[in-house]
């Protein structure tokens, strides 16, 4: 059976949660494989809220496996965090999987990553500040720490080099140095704790695959935040478009079957960065106010603005995205007009080709095609042709200029609140 992937398609907090669980509550396994407690996923299950920063969401389906691939970056106190609340609310995490080949976040990659963004001056990034930067670099300098590195003969030496390094960097900048034997000990209890969920994950996802079993990947960010494809520096250090989603679990090429790129009606953005279609006026507040706009993670107000045709295109192109999934179309709705981009204006130049240029994208106008907002309540509408013909008219739009077809649409906060095609 083929690997269905879930990722987002702009700058993250597009709802991936609500698709996931959707096809969750349908899959044997539920895989994350990049990014880290940097990510914030909401899901509201019978009036219960959970929010996931580490563990697949897939988790509150009985009998799923959930699996932390090896391409995720592990704050294993947050982790555990995350372990207790999900026992304490009384559901079963004894099928959580943890990769011993993902990093493991330090203190002192929280410190660093504050430190980086302290001394930026103008040029800040807007980090969440949970060390995943830092954790990346240690990774590809190779001097990272790995899950599976907790547990052997040589954790004490690499840690203590890890942090008599990272000391004269603390010292350089007068900032308060980090102590071997603590951060030791510390992690010596984090590491028992969750050593019973600790495996070859690229195995055990080959096996389920030969079994059979139905896997999704929950992708964490998005792809305007792709270090490679997104709008560098201003995104995050991993690659959460589709060729992270196999180097992050050790799914091949051949055995991805859907990709869904899950998007909001309208756009949202934290951190900071250049965004084309962002408006920092009235109605960009109160898209923020209508959408509950402010971060899972770091609680902060998100940029809102209309919806990117540009940028979507291009998150279609560069993941092979087989269909979109729409989030807030009740809340876009409430507005009496609807603006789509649908080309960036750049001087007397107009084009449709996304650029991860910072200065054309700095200099860039969206063109906007204008529509007729005003949809009334939407919420108890469970089928497609049963919307407005104006909400209509609007989706069908994006499908036409995007090229593929927009599957479920979400009408409302809740699990039900879908349209689903
Ligand atoms: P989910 O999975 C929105 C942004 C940060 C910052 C940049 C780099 O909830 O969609 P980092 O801490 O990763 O080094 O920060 O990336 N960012 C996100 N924005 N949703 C996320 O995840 C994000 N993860 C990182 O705000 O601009
Ligand atoms: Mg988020």
């Amino acid at each position: 059976m083929k690997v269905d992937v879930v990722l987002g398609s702009f700058y993250g907090d597009e709802g991936k949660g609500k698709i996931i669980d959707y096809l969750g509550t349908k899959a044997d396994v539920s895989v994350r494989a990049t990014g880290g407690n940097n990510a914030g996923h909401s899901i509201e299950v019978d009036g219960e809220k959970f929010v996931f920063h580490l563990i697949p969401s897939g988790i509150l389906n009985k009998g799923t496996t959930a699996i932390i691939g090896n391409g995720v970056v592990v704050d294993p106190k947050v982790l555990i965090q995350e372990i207790d609340a999900l026992k304490e609310k009384g559901r079963d995490v004894s099928k959580l999987r943890i990769s011993d080949k993902a990093h493991v976040i330090f203190p002192y990659h929280i410190a660093l990553d504050k430190l980086l963004e302290e001394n930026r001056g103008n040029s800040k990034i807007g980090t969440t500040a949970r060390g995943i930067g830092p954790c990346y670099c240690d990774k590809y300098e190779r001097c990272g720490i790995r899950i599976g590195d907790l547990y052997s003969k040589d954790f004490e030496k690499k840690l203590e080099t890890n942090i008599n390094n990272k000391n004269k960097i603390f010292a350089l900048y007068g900032y308060p140095e980090m102590d071997y034997k603590e951060i030791l000990k510390e992690y010596k209890k984090y590491a028992k704790t969750i050593k019973k969920y600790v495996c070859d994950t690229t195995v055990l996802i080959q096996e389920l695959i030969a079994k059979n079993k139905k896997i999704i990947v929950e992708g964490a960010q998005a792809t305007l935040l792709d270090i490679d494809f997104g709008s560098y520096p201003f995104v995050t250090s991993s690659n959460p478009t589709i060729g992270g989603i196999l180097s992050g679990s050790g799914i091949n090429a051949h055995q991805i079957g859907e990709v869904y790129g899950v998007m909001k009606a309208y756009s949202s953005r934290v951190g900071e960065g250049p965004y084309v279609t962002e408006l920092k006026n009235e109605t960009g507040d109160l898209i923020r106010e209508l959408g509950h706009e402010y971060g899972a993670t770091t609680k902060r107000p998100r940029r809102c603005g209309y919806l990117d045709l540009v940028a979507l295109k291009y998150a279609v192109l560069v993941n092979g995205i087989t269909a979109l999934c729409m989030n807030h179309l009740d809340t876009i709705g409430k507005l009496p007009e609807i603006k789509l981009c649908v080309a960036y204006k750049n001087g007397d130049k107009e084009f449709k080709e996304f650029t991860t240029n910072e200065e054309i994208l700095l200099n860039s106008k969206p063109v906007y095609e204008t529509f007729k907002g005003d949809f009334q309540d939407i919420s108890n509408i469970r089928k497609y042709d049963d919307l407005p013909e104006r909400a209509r008219k609007y989706i069908e739009r994006i499908e036409e200029y995007v090229g593929v077809p927009i599957k479920f649409i979400g009408v409302g906060a809740g699990r039900e609140e879908m349209i689903v095609r």
